[in-house]
């Protein structure tokens, strides 16, 4: 049985579909099988992210609603072509309703190790699909204030439906969370309520990547390490409620004040 997981935010923007192509891409790399599905029916991206646009000849409701086999909808990526990916439609036509939808995203996840569910911002029918068929929130949150509110709003509506989280602190930038200009870590943890799973640093050049289709792979990349210690996490199936400790380093940082402001 695939372990599902939705990445989600009350706020658009924050890096939901980065982290969920960054993740599913290091997961894979394990040797996992792994599906990311684009649930993004407004403007769903991931395939630009992923530098697949021109492979994508059909997209997850051609899968959900049966109109092509699922194998011919799943464009096959990274060496082992163990990370399947399902695209969202450029414009969706179908009626979704979100129980249905549910049990087709469960069908479909047969066969995988895990599934990476990529949600957009705010509540659609599809973040309610979602909802129905995960096993585990990853709420992203960034240090800006609407971001950490959207996100304590979200992991509480979550709670309220039986479903638990774990936060991803985005964008992260230590030298303000330092001087206290910006949020620190455990601040957030505080203000969102959630046990972290893992903090990645603001990354200049994966930003400038992703316009190209490359995910953050190598030193090259501040955040390629950071998505691996998530995907650590995840293998190790840490679920305490504690925080788990930050794994990344940043040079001339005093890490206490970084954590407790
Ligand atoms: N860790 C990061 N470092 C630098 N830029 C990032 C990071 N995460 C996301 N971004 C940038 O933020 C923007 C929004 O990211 P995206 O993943 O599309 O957000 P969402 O899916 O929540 O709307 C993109 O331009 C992306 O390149
Ligand atoms: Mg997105």
């Amino acid at each position: 049985m695939a372990k599902i997981f939705l990445i989600t935010s009350y706020k658009g923007g924050v890096g939901k579909s980065t982290v969920a192509a960054n993740v599913a891409n290091k997961l894979a790399k394990t040797g996992k099988k792994v599906l990311l599905c684009d649930l993004d029916f407004d403007l769903g991206t991931l395939d630009l992210l992923l530098g697949c646009e021109d492979r994508m000849l059909f997209d997850v409701c051609d899968a959900a609603f049966g109109r092509a086999a699922a194998e011919d909808c799943t464009v096959r990526l990274g060496q082992g072509k163990n990370l399947g990916f399902l695209g969202a439609p450029y414009k969706c036509t179908d009626e979704i309703v979100p129980e249905d939808f549910a049990k087709r995203l469960k069908e479909l996840s047969s066969g995988y190790d895990y599934v990476i569910l990529d949600t957009p911002g705010g509540e659609t029918v599809t973040l309610q699909a979602a909802r129905l068929c995960a096993d585990e929130a990853i709420v992203v949150a960034t240090q800006n204030p609407a971001s950490i509110r959207g996100a304590e709003k979200t992991a509480a509506e979550l709670a309220e439906k039986g479903l638990s989280s774990r936060l991803i602190i985005n964008c992260f930038d230590a030298q303000s969370a330092e001087n206290s200009s910006r949020a620190g870590i455990l601040s957030m943890i505080d203000s969102t309520k959630t046990p972290l799973l893992g903090v990645i640093p603001y990354d200049r050049v994966m930003m400038f990547a992703q316009e190209k289709g490359v995910l953050a792979e190598g030193d090259a990349f501040v955040s390629s390490q950071a998505f691996e210690n998530v995907v650590s996490r995840i293998e190790a199936g840490l679920s305490g409620r504690r925080p788990v400790p930050v794994l990344y380093k940043v040079k001339g940082i005093r890490r206490k004040k970084v954590l407790t402001k």
